[in-house]
C-alpha cells in the first residue's frame, strides 16, 4: 500500500478528489495517511479533519525555509509516507525537501507546461491569447513547476471564457487527471529516462 502525504495551502479541492477517488476505489493501492498545510486557515486541513484524516497545520509565516521543510519532511516520515503530493501548496520545496522523497513527489498544474508556470496559469493563457491550455501532473524537482511530466489533459480556450469559467473546466480535468496520474506512479509500471515518462505495458514500454 503506497502511504500518500498531502500538502495544501487553500481550498483541497484536488486533495478532496484523490481521497473521493480511493474511496470509489477508482484509485486502488494507496491510502492518504497525513494531510499537511502551512495554513492554519486553510479550507483543504478542515475538509481533511471532516474526513478524518490526520490534519496539522505547520505555520510557514516568518520562519526560513529549510526549517521549515525540515519540520514537514519530518512529520511526513513520522507518518511512514512514500508519496507526497503536492495539491495548491504555494511554497517552493527546499534542495534538501526534494532531495527527502527523490521522485516520489507529485504536482498539479493548471496548464500544459512549460507553458505558463507559476502563479495564474489560467489568466496567463487568456493573456496569451491560447486556443488550448489544461493541466500537468508532473514529477517536483528543485525549479518551479518543472520536473518529469507524468500526464496532461487539454482543455479548450472559448472566445467567451473569463478566468473564472476557464479554470472552472480546467478545474474538473484536474480532479480526474490527478488521481489517475497517483494510479500510474503507484502501479509502479514506468521508467523514466530523463524527463521523459514512459508507460511499461505486457508488450514493453509504450
Ligand atoms: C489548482 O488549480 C492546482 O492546479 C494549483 O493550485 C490549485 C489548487 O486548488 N496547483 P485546490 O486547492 O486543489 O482546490
Amino acid at each position: 500500500m503506497t502511504r500518500i502525504g498531502i500538502l495544501l495551502s487553500g481550498r483541497g479541492s484536488n486533495f478532496v478528489a484523490i481521497a473521493k477517488a480511493i474511496q470509489e476505489k477508482r484509485l486502488l493501492g494507496a491510502e492518504i495517511c497525513v494531510v499537511l498545510s502551512n495554513r492554519e486557515d486553510a479550507p483543504g486541513l478542515q475538509a481533511a479533519r471532516e474526513l478524518g484524516l490526520p490534519a496539522f497545520d505547520v505555520p510557514s509565516a516568518g520562519r526560513k525555509r529549510v526549517e521549515h521543510d525540515a519540520e514537514m519532511v519530518a512529520r511526513l516520515h513520522q507518518h511512514g509516507v512514500d508519496l507526497v503530493c503536492l495539491a495548491g501548496y504555494m511554497r517552493l520545496l527546499s534542495p534538501a525537501f526534494v532531495q527527502a522523497f527523490p521522485k516520489r513527489i507529485l504536482n498539479i498544474h493548471p496548464s500544459l507546461l512549460p507553458a505558463f508556470p507559476g502563479l495564474d496559469a489560467q489568466q496567463q493563457a487568456l493573456n496569451y491569447g491560447a486556443k488550448v491550455t489544461g493541466c500537468t501532473v508532473h514529477f517536483v524537482d528543485e525549479e518551479l513547476d518543472h520536473g518529469a511530466i507524468i500526464l496532461q489533459r487539454v482543455v479548450a480556450v472559448e472566445d467567451g471564457d473569463d478566468v473564472d469559467t476557464l479554470s472552472a473546466r480546467v478545474l474538473e480535468q484536474e480532479h480526474i487527471t490527478y488521481a489517475n496520474a497517483i494510479q500510474r506512479v503507484v502501479s509502479g509500471r514506468y521508467e523514466l529516462r530523463g524527463r521523459r515518462y514512459l508507460r511499461k505495458t505486457e508488450r514493453g514500454l509504450s
